[in-house]
């Protein structure tokens, strides 16, 4: 004889199939009725989400369980459970361990400088793809919100592609990037203020899917404004690299983009002097045209050392590759570049 005894511990027994949880724990068993003259089972299940292809395998399942229990005929009909028990017991999403967390094994490098112009972008750009041609997961974020420029510099132009809601950033010459130029139509200004600037570099951390990097660059915006900031105390910790020209009085600013990064407890890896000389491809000579000095007196008001000196000069001009601002392997800069990524490995302690 089938009691409402029999049928309640087999329901109870039986998950909710978008819960995972059983019908006892959701309390989704909503009415049991017997009819016993004609061994007539009905059954009401509230469910999370109803009319769906995991209803259909439910109602198999419990149709058969019921028939094994000795019901001639089954009645079944669902419901939806209410919102305040389906919160109590939606898995929680698997959080993406965050670039951010303590155990994150991806090592940070922010470059930065005092002034605008003097080559930030481009040394954030060459010494990322030095690190990929070394082997290294790289990744890049454009820090530089308003004046963003690394995926014109390593003539991307495609844009990132979406899954779920969350970005897949875009990778070139083995780096991985993110910049506001993937959101900004035509060019167009950015007019972001204050909370939503911040809202978007948190994203650019936390809501893109970065391939398990082994470093990650940060193109930050010139001087020490809030951004520059923000970025600086958004990060655990970070090592980084100022960048100036040779001129004196370029120096002297990037002593205060130095400044902020000690006080922000950032370790200055060292000062790197773009558009240190000119070489004359004629007679081989150096000229100094934006004069000399400037990175050896910034490294040593900052106590660090300069690691890298590069050329006035363009990369070499390719027909079927588009990057105007990665210099080649061979290219004088593009050694010098790969010089800077060993003693980065170095720095970081992996050799
Ligand atoms: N070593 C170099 N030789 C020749 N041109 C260079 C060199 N380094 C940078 N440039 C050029 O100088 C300009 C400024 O460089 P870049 O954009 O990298 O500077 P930045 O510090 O990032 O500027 P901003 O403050 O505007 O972000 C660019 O047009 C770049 O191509
Ligand atoms: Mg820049």
């Amino acid at each position: 004889m089938l009691t409402e005894q029999h049928v309640t511990e087999l329901l109870e027994k039986m998950k909710d199939p978008f819960l995972h949880k059983t019908f006892k724990e959701t309390g989704g068993i909503e009415e049991i009725l017997i009819k016993e003259e004609k061994n007539h089972v009905s059954v009401k299940l509230a469910i999370a989400k109803t009319n769906t292809a995991e209803q259909m395998q439910l109602q198999q399942e419990v149709v058969n369980g019921l028939k094994e229990l000795g019901a001639a005929t089954v009645g079944l009909r669902f419901s939806q459970l209410s919102e305040d028990v389906i919160k109590k017991f939606q898995p929680t999403k698997e959080e993406q361990p965050s670039l951010l967390s303590e155990d994150s094994k991806t090592k940070f490098l922010a470059i930065a400088s005092g002034k605008g112009g003097v080559g930030k972008s481009t040394v954030t750009v060459n010494t990322a793809v030095a690190l990929a041609r070394l082997g290294k997961k790289v990744g890049i974020i454009d820090a530089d919100i308003y004046g963003f420029s690394v995926p014109d510099m390593m003539g991307v132009e495609e844009r990132p592609k979406l899954r779920g809601n969350k970005i897949i950033p875009v990778k070139r010459f083995g780096v991985q990037m993110m910049s506001m130029g993937f959101f900004v139509e035509d060019n167009s200004p950015v007019i972001w203020r204050g909370p939503r600037l911040g809202k978007m570099l948190n994203s650019f951390f936390k809501e893109v899917i970065w391939d398990d990097l082994d470093y990650l660059l940060l193109d930050l915006p010139p001087g020490t404004g809030d951004v520059a900031l923000d970025v600086h105390n958004m990060l655990p910790s970070s090592k980084e690299l100022i960048v100036t020209t040779p001129h004196p009085s370029a120096a002297f600013v990037a002593v205060r983009a130095g400044q902020m990064a000690i006080d922000t407890d950032h370790d200055i890896l060292g000062v790197i002097e773009n558009m240190s000389f000119f070489e004359s491809k004629v007679t081989g000579e150096k000229e100094y045209v934006f004069g000399k000095g400037g990175g050896d007196k910034l490294a040593d008001v900052l106590n660090t050392e300069v690691i890298g000196r590069m050329s006035l000069q363009q990369p070499y001009d390719e027909e079927d590759v588009f990057a105007p601002s990665v210099y080649q392997e061979n290219h004088p800069n593009g050694k010098e570049y790969q010089k800077i990524a060993e003693k980065i490995i170095e720095e970081y302690g992996e050799k």
